[in-house]
């Protein structure tokens, strides 16, 4: 008899980490179409600290960015995902690993950066998970301290893709938005309201020149593809 020993990657075929486990699949190059796309803009200018936002909440944030961060890692850049949405947490169900300890950790000073990442073995992928979600969960990202942090993780990475609380729900978002070079609207065409996408365009108008472009998640042939073409 046989006994099949699941391996860390095989786990991870069952979730929904597409760039990973269907590398040929169509969906993977439009996530490969977004990394070229983040790799143009940061021609200009500096572009090492990538947000990924959206209006409200389920738009296909997390998806995006575990899925970005794996095709980044592919072409052989050394990238750090955090999951900076402390109200929410998915990027340790995505990859399948622990959350005891992770970001909550080293911004309270209990935990280093280099004891508390998973290395996830695509690639240069390292993964630094939520932690325990504190009492104050919005406030946290805005602290000096979470600034502060990522300063140190440029030191260490090519690229830090941080999955983020939704901009209208957490307001301390925006102030995120401060601390990095670039953002990524993540739109559910089929149900993002247009007005939650002007007001996210207009608090996010302070860091404008930070917005990289728009995903459109799901199915993109609808009303908001063709209201958002008029709109950014
Ligand atoms: N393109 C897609 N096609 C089908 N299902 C999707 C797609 N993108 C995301 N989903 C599913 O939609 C749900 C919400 O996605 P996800 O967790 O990425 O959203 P989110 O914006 O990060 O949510 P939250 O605001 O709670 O953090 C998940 O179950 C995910 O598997
Ligand atoms: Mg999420």
């Amino acid at each position: 008899m046989s006994i099949h020993k699941q391996t860390y990657k095989d786990k991870l075929k069952k979730r929904n980490l597409v760039a990973y486990s269907s590398p040929d699949s169509l969906i993977s190059e439009q996530y490969r179409t977004i990394r070229t796309n983040i790799k143009f803009s940061s021609v200009s200018k500096k572009r090492n600290i990538i947000m990924i936002t959206s209006p409200t909440s389920a738009e296909g944030k997390s998806t995006t960015a575990a899925n970005l961060a794996v095709s980044m890692a592919q072409n052989k850049e050394k990238v750090l995902l955090i999951d900076a949405n402390l109200r929410n947490p998915a990027i340790h169900s995505i990859f399948k690993v622990p959350n005891k300890s992770g970001l909550t950790n080293i911004l309270s000073g209990l935990s280093t950066l280099e004891n508390t990442i998973f290395r996830t073995g695509m690639g240069e992928l390292d993964v630094l998970t939520s932690g325990p979600i504190p009492f104050n969960p919005g406030e946290i990202i805005g602290l000096p301290a979470m600034q502060e942090f990522l300063i140190q993780c440029e030191e260490n990475y090519d690229i830090i893709l941080i999955d983020s609380p939704s901009i209208l729900e957490v307001t301390d978002t925006k102030i995120l938005a401060d601390y990095c070079h670039g953002i990524i609207l993540v739109f559910n065409s089929g149900k993002t309201e247009i007005k939650k996408a002007l007001a996210t365009k207009r608090i996010l108008q302070f860091v404008e020149d930070k917005i990289i472009g728009v995903v459109l998640n799901e199915n993109p042939e609808t009303r908001l593809t063709n209201l958002l073409k008029k709109i950014l």
